[in-house]
C-alpha cells in the first residue's frame, strides 16, 4: 500500500463524490468542521443505523435516549471538565500562532509529557530549545486553555452554558428519570447518539480532529460489588481480540491476541463488563470492513487516562500515519453520578431488591463516528489498477448505495422497464438509476461510491423478466428473475 498516497486518494475520491466538503468553504472554510454530502450522510446514517441494531437492538437492557446538546455550567463543574478538560497551550511571540504544548515536545523531543504541569513544559520547551515551527520565533509560556465551546443562554449574557464535549453527561444528569420511566433494574444501559464538541486547538487530518463531531455512547450502569460479572459474557468469551498491554508499551512490545475469557483469566482486562464490550466492538468493527488486523485495543498509561475514569482500553484503528484512537473504553465508576448528586442534591442511587441502595458503576464504550467512518473509508479503499478505477469495498450493510439500475441502452422501451424496476427495489432500499455513458463508466461511477450491486436491464429482460446483477467485489454477473431481485439482495444487505 503506498502510504501519503493512499490517504489523498482516498480523501479525493471521497471530495469528488461529495461524501464530505469542508463547513463554511464560501467563506474560506472553517478548520475542524466538515458538512455531510448526500452520499456521506447515506454512510453515516447506515453506520447508526447498523451499531444502534448492534449496541442496543440486540441487546436485553439497552435504551436509547437523546438530551440536550447545551448544558449550564453546573453539569460541567460537577463533572470535572471545567477543572480538567484542558490542553497546555504556547503561543509564537513573533507570529502569534497557537499550539498544543506537550504536541510540541513529544514531536521534537519523542519524550512522552502528557500530565505534566504548565511549568514544567515551559522548562522543558527552553531547555530543549523548541521554536515555533512556522517561523522559528520563540515561544509564550505554557498556559492551560479549557477545550469546551462556551455560550451564553440570557440576553444579558450571565447565564453561563457549554456546548457538551461528550454526550454522556446528558445521560447522567436524566439518570433518576430514566430510572422511573423504564422501572429496569441494575445491570442496564443507557445509550446516546448525536454531536459533540470541543475547541481543539489544532484540528487536523480530515476526520480524525474535528471540533464539531458526533459519538455513539453508552452508559452501563451495574452494581459496583458485581463489575466482575456481565449477564452475557459467555456469549463472547471466545472472541479474540488484540490487545497491546501498558506491559508491553512499556518494553515496545506488539499487541497479544487472546480470546475475552483468557484475557480476563491472565488479568489483562479487568472485568467481564470491560471485556464484553471489547469482544462485541471487535465484532462490530469487522462487520464494517474493517480487518481484524487493523485495530487493537490499548490499555491506556495512568498519566494519559481521562480524569473520569479508572483505566481505559482504546480501540485504535491502524492508519498510514499511525494507530488512532476511535472508540474509548472507560471504567467511569461512580465518578459522574457521585458529583452530580453532591452538585444537585438529588439522590441518584438505585434501591436493589433486597433494599440495599447503590450508587452503579459505570463502563463506557464512547465511538467516534467520524473516526469510524474515516477507518472505513481507509480500509475499505481499493486503488484497482487491475480494473481501471478506484473503489470502495463498504460492506453490503453500510454502502451508501445498496443497487443502481442502468437500462443497457436508452431506447426500445428499455428505460422504461429499469424505471419499474428501479421503483421496486426502491420501496426496500437506497437505489440510484444512471443511464447516462457507456456501461462501463457506468459501473465505475457505482463502484467509485462503494454500490455492491448492479442491475442491467437489457433485451432478454422485456422477454422474459430476468436481469444482470453484477457484484461489485467481484465484477461477476448472474441472470436472475426480477421477482427474485428484492429477496437476494435483502439477504445481503441484512446480513
Ligand atoms: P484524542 O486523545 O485523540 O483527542 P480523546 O481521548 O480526547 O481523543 P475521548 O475523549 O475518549 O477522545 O472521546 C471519545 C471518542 O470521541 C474518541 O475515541 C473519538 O472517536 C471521538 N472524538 C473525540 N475527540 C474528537 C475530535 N476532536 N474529533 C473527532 N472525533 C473525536
Ligand atoms: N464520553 C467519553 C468522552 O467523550 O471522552
Amino acid at each position: 500500500m503506498e502510504k501519503n498516497k493512499n490517504t489523498k486518494s482516498f480523501i479525493d475520491l471521497a471530495k469528488r463524490r461529495g461524501f464530505f466538503w469542508q463547513s463554511s468553504e464560501i467563506y474560506g472554510g472553517t478548520s475542524g468542521m466538515f458538512d455531510y454530502g448526500p452520499l456521506g450522510l447515506l454512510l453515516k446514517t447506515k453506520l447508526i443505523n447498523k451499531w444502534r441494531n448492534f449496541f442496543v437492538k440486540q441487546e436485553d437492557n439497552i435504551f436509547e435516549i437523546e438530551t440536550s446538546i447545551i448544558q449550564p455550567e453546573k453539569v460541567f463543574e460537577a463533572s470535572g471538565h471545567l477543572d480538567s478538560f484542558i490542553d497546555p497551550i504556547t503561543q509564537c511571540k513573533k507570529c502569534n500562532s497557537i499550539f498544543r504544548a506537550d504536541n510540541l515536545i513529544e514531536e521534537k523531543t519523542k519524550e512522552f509529557v502528557e500530565g505534566k504541569k504548565p511549568e514544567e513544559l515551559t522548562k522543558i520547551i527552553k531547555e530543549n530549545n523548541i521554536k515555533c515551527p512556522k517561523c522559528k520565533s520563540e515561544l509564550s509560556k505554557v498556559k492551560i486553555f479549557n477545550l469546551m465551546v462556551k455560550t451564553f443562554l440570557s440576553p444579558t449574557e450571565d447565564e453561563i452554558a457549554y456546548l457538551r464535549p461528550e454526550t454522556a453527561q446528558g445521560i447522567f444528569i436524566d439518570f433518576k428519570r430514566i430510572l422511573v420511566a423504564t422501572r429496569v433494574k441494575l445491570p442496564f444501559g443507557v445509550a446516546q447518539i448525536g454531536p459533540s464538541f470541543r475547541n481543539e486547538i489544532s484540528p487536523r487530518q480530515f476526520l480524525i480532529r474535528l471540533r464539531a463531531f458526533s459519538q455513539m455512547e453508552i452508559e452501563w450502569f451495574v452494581v459496583p460489588e458485581e463489575i466482575k460479572i456481565h449477564p452475557r459474557f459467555r456469549e463472547v468469551e471466545k472472541v479474540k481480540i488484540r490487545i497491546l498491554t501498558r506491559k508491553a508499551q512499556e518494553e515496545n512490545g506488539n499487541e497479544t491476541i487472546l480470546t475475552a475469557s483468557e484475557a480476563l483469566r491472565k488479568r489483562i482486562v479487568p472485568n467481564q463488563n470491560l471485556a464484553y464490550f471489547l469482544a462485541r466492538e471487535t465484532q462490530f468493527y469487522q462487520s464494517i470492513g474493517l480487518p481484524f488486523e487493523a485495530f487493537r485495543f490499548r490499555h491506556m498509561l495512568p498519566e494519559e487516562t481521562p480524569h473520569y475514569s479508572k483505566g481505559n482500553f482504546d480501540l485504535e484503528i491502524k492508519f498510514d500515519f499511525g494507530w488512532k484512537e476511535v472508540v474509548g473504553n472507560a471504567y467511569r465508576t461512580d465518578h459522574d453520578l457521585k458529583k452530580h448528586m453532591e452538585k444537585s442534591g438529588v439522590d441518584l442511587s438505585v434501591r436493589l431488591d433486597d433494599g440495599a441502595k447503590v450508587i452503579p458503576h459505570v463502563v463506557e464504550p464512547s465511538f467516534g463516528i467520524e473516526r469510524t467512518i474515516y477507518g472505513i473509508l481507509f480500509h475499505c479503499y481499493r486503488d484497482d489498477k487491475e480494473r481501471g478505477w478506484e473503489w470502495f469495498a463498504f460492506p453490503p450493510s453500510i454502502a451508501p448505495y445498496s443497487v443502481g439500475v442502468f437500462p443497457l441502452v436508452n431506447k426500445n422501451g428499455l428505460q422504461e422497464k429499469a424505471k419499474e424496476v428501479l421503483k421496486l427495489l426502491k420501496k426496500h432500499f437506497d437505489v440510484f438509476y444512471d443511464d447516462s455513458g457507456s456501461i462501463g463508466r457506468r459501473y465505475a461511477r457505482a463502484d467509485e461510491v462503494g454500490t455492491p450491486f448492479g442491475i442491467t436491464i437489457d433485451y432478454d429482460t422485456i422477454k422474459n423478466n430476468t436481469v444482470t446483477l453484477r457484484y461489485r467485489d467481484t465484477t461477476k454477473q448472474d441472470r436472475v428473475k426480477i421477482e427474485d431481485l428484492v429477496k437476494i439482495i435483502y439477504m445481503k444487505v441484512h446480513s
